[in-house]
């Protein structure tokens, strides 16, 4: 059993993220998907919501060996509580490489998990959440960025 996990601030979860879940599933036994607690960073969407938005999006794309969860402190000690052996991220642009390839040595030093790399698919390279939450306060259109459960809940999160 080969475990891996796809950890960030989902806030919220885009295609982007879900291009890379799925592909990590096709590349590993199981994947957990954990959404980061970090109260020192102001979100959009509570932890809560962050997950049930991730585990309708996996259902709906039948991610049978996906789980959504949270986590806090070092993702190497969740990694060392959940046996996983790697860390999947997106490659999205060059400039991502630089602070990823830190994290990625950094956790390996710290407790030998590896991580694994997968370069985006060029529809996403643009996508961040930031830039998603940006253009919707403003009224753009997003409805081919996220899922549309996501849009429905961004927008009236905006509206509130
Ligand atoms: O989606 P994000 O915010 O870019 O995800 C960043 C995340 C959650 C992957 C990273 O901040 C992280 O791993 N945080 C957990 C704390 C930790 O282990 N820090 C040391 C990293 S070398």
């Amino acid at each position: 059993m080969r475990r891996a996990v796809c950890p960030g601030s989902f806030d919220p979860v885009t295609n982007g993220h879900l291009d890379i879940v799925r592909r990590a599933a096709r590349l590993f036994d199981e994947v957990v998907v954990a959404v980061l607690v970090n109260e020192s960073k102001q979100q959009l969407f509570s932890v809560d919501e962050r997950i049930s938005m991730l585990r309708a999006a996996t259902d709906t794309l039948s991610l049978d060996n996906v789980t959504v969860t949270s986590f806090q402190g070092l993702l190497v000690d969740f990694c060392r509580d959940h046996s996983v052996v790697a860390i999947v991220k997106g490659l999205r642009v060059v400039t991502d490489f630089d602070a990823e390839l830190q994290m990625a040595q950094m956790n390996q030093n710290l407790s030998g998990v590896e991580t694994v790399f997968i370069p985006t698919s060029p529809e996403w390279s643009f996508l961040a959440s930031s830039l998603v939450k940006e253009v919707a306060r403003f009224g753009g259109d997003v409805s081919a960025l996220v899922p549309s459960d996501v849009l429905d809940r961004l927008q009236r999160r905006l509206a509130e």
